[in-house]
């Protein structure tokens, strides 16, 4: 069946670490990373007790996994404290004055917090929580600006034991009150409001208008005096952050929680119905953070690490706060837009505090691509050492510019495989090891048994086409949906028993690297051949006129799905007729004549979720013609939906 899965991307250049890098790497051979991968699939007792054992356990595991597919336990029997790993582990190591956390506002303030000060204010904002009533396994919505407090609640919770629910803090109202209906939590901790784009935005009174209706069971809001704007405080319910806290001291013990214990719930969306929950646990998810990002990130005792995610994604849990953290690293936090005020406000960044590690998104790298390179090349950018990338396939194209033009042709770039489900990276590029190639997340990383299999369960040949899966369990695997066991089981599980299904196509090429084609969802069949949507996006990248692309499937009589494209140009590049002719050959030229887009429709941007992703099910209904429906709660700009419309049938 999925032999005609065919993969049309043909990329062939490679780019090897560099002997300077390769120098002070961890693991510097792919001898020893073989040897090492191997190690953690068949012994994973040695691999796990060496590695994670660099970690504080309160009380060491009496077995490692307990695994009753599709239900795993991790560190069996272990007691840990997962902030007490992530800030008091380094005071205790004489690190105490080391900047753990690096802040820069959007409107310029800056804040410099070191691991003695953090772990004050953790241990505070932990006693502030015990004060209002709040216990161990008692859910939190954490509803931030992205200030030092959202990590300081993040791993307050963590310290008593209470698991966090963290929504991004550019969500509706509407998305709180499905959340805290879902997590049943009982407190809210949130700010005033949160600078974005220049703008204020109103967290507590979305807070508010969440909990209006008396429907949920949340008894304590903690509100953060950020902007200062005027707010409704409810009398019993509401207490400002800083009041609560001149209340307690800084003394917390760290209680040691069953490995198991729950730490934290995101929501993340489905391809139909409500958001899931997904649960991760202690013991396992703070060893995979912490090994994923000691080894792929290379991260040392000078680095200043830079993952510009937003802590309500899963990629904020783990490398804004978690992983960096327990590693000790100074990890830089920025809470505003790469836009505000200006196009070159990362690259300021970047310069000004020496950043030595960066991780962003293929989104914002096309975006910077797009409004020109003369806002990059001002700045001096020789800091950098390494580069990351996750969310998306990375177009090779824009991986070129990533690695040239921010990376100066030195950075290694460890393009990052994983999801929600996953809580760490499962596919990476070791950046001392792997030789890279534009576009492939490469090999997995240790622990990791990734397969890609047709619908009979076979592993299939090199570079074909086939449903991407982890044969193994992980430690940082998600535990269950919260709340839906059963969802869990069918939608991960259900596929190919006992093993774990992520919801991608890929292929591996004939070195065994991994090349991600796109949701299995979004696979268009045109004539009986499935191609990946990330190979038509990639091969419309690569000309010149083109910022960024997203391809689906219409329905076509004769096809069975006709390709439309819908493209953004770079700045100064006229929308006409011309174009899109040329910009359908440049594909047929690239792939091949199947996937020769039968449309291209332009438009000023493309409708993404608030994390950068292109939302297909839209643009779908548009190519088809359809009207727009369900939930757009997540849209990053509803202009951009309706520019589409608007643009819909002129281009015909
Ligand atoms: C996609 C983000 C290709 C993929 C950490 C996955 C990627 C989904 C990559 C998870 C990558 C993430 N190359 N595709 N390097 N990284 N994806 O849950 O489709 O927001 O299944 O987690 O993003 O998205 P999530």
């Amino acid at each position: 069946m999925s032999s005609d899965f065919k993969s049309v991307l043909h990329e062939t250049r490679v780019f090897p670490p560099s002997e300077e890098f390769k120098a002070k790497a961890r693991i510097s051979s792919m001898e020893e990373y073989k040897r090492l991968h191997e190690e953690s699939l068949n012994s994973p007792e040695t691999f796990w007790g060496r590695e994670a054992g660099e970690l504080k356990w309160q009380q060491p595991w009496t077995q490692l996994l307990d695994w009753k597919p599709p239900f795993a336990k991790w560190f069996v029997g272990a007691k840990v404290n997962v902030a007490e790993n992530c800030v008091d582990r380094h005071v205790e190591a004489g690190r105490g004055d080391k900047v753990a956390i690096l802040w820069e506002g959007e409107p310029g303030d800056t804040r410099s917090i070191t691991y003695s000060q953090l772990k004050d204010e953790v241990c505070k904002f932990a006693n502030v929580l015990k004060a209002q009533g709040i216990k161990a396994g008692d859910r939190v919505l954490i509803y931030m600006p992205m200030v030092p407090e959202a990590a300081v609640a993040m791993l307050a919770c963590a310290r008593i034991g209470a698991v966090h629910s963290v929504v991004f803090g550019g969500f509706s109202s509407e998305s709180i009150k499905d959340r805290l209906h879902d997590s049943g939590a009982i407190a809210v901790v949130t700010a005033d409001g949160g600078y974005r784009r220049g703008k204020v935005v109103p967290l507590k009174a979305n807070v508010d208008t969440a909990l209006s209706g008396g429907e949920s069971k949340v008894e304590k809001v903690i509100v953060l005096k950020r902007t200062g704007q005027d707010i409704a405080m409810q009398a019993g319910r509401d207490v400002w952050w800083h009041a609560a806290e001149a209340e307690v001291d800084a003394n917390c013990p760290a209680e040691g929680f069953d490995s198991e214990h729950p730490l934290f719930i995101l929501y993340t969306s489905g391809s139909t119905g409500k958001p899931k929950g997904i649960l991760h646990t202690s013991g396992g998810y703070l060893a995979g953070t912490y090994l994923t990002s000691k080894y792929i990130f290379d991260m040392r005792d000078d680095d200043v690490y830079w993952c510009t995610a937003d802590v309500g994604w899963i990629t904020g849990h783990s490398y804004i706060v978690y992983g960096p953290l327990a590693n000790g690293v100074t990890a830089l936090m920025y809470e505003g837009a790469p836009d505000t005020p200006h196009f070159g406000r990362f690259w300021e960044i970047v310069e000004k505090y020496k950043v030595t590690i960066l991780y962003t998104a293929p989104t914002a790298i096309r975006a910077f691509i797009k409004w020109g390179d003369e806002h990059v090349t001002k700045y001096d950018l020789s800091s950098l050492r390494l580069l990351g990338s996750v969310g998306e396939p990375i177009n090779p194209e824009a991986w070129m510019w990533y690695h040239q033009v921010i990376g100066g042709g030195r950075c290694p770039i460890v393009d990052t495989w994983w999801q929600t489900e996953t809580g760490a990276i499962m596919i990476t590029p070791l950046p001392g090891v792997t030789p890279t190639k534009p576009g492939t997340a490469t090999l997995p990383f240790f622990g990791v048994d990734a397969a890609v299999l047709d619908d009979d369960g076979k592993e299939v040949g090199p570079n074909e086409g086939g449903k991407l899966v982890i044969r193994k369990p992980w430690p940082s695997m998600l535990r269950t949906i919260y709340g839906d066991a059963e969802r869990y089981e069918q939608t991960y599980w259900g596929t190919y028993p006992g093993i774990y299904l992520a919801g991608d196509s890929s292929r591996r090429d004939e070195d065994g690297y991994f090349w991600i084609m796109g949701r299995i969802d979004d696979v268009l069949n045109v004539s009986g051949h499935r191609l990946g949507t990330a190979e038509v996006e990639s091969a419309l990248v690569s000309h010149a006129s083109v910022a960024e692309a997203a391809a689906v499937g219409r329905p076509d009589e004769i096809k069975g799905q006709a390709v439309v494209v819908f493209v953004t140009l770079k700045a100064g590049v006229e929308a006409n007729d011309g174009l899109a002719n040329e910009l359908k050959k440049h594909v047929g030229n690239v792939i091949g004549a199947i996937a020769r887009p039968d449309d291209v429709r332009f438009a000023n941007v493309l409708p993404k979720t608030r994390s950068g992703k292109i939302i297909r099910r839209l643009l779908k209904e548009v190519a088809a013609g359809g009207q727009v429906k369900g939930d757009t709660t997540t849209l990053e700009d509803f202009g951009a939906v309706a520019a589409l419309m608007q643009s819909q049938g002129k281009d015909e």
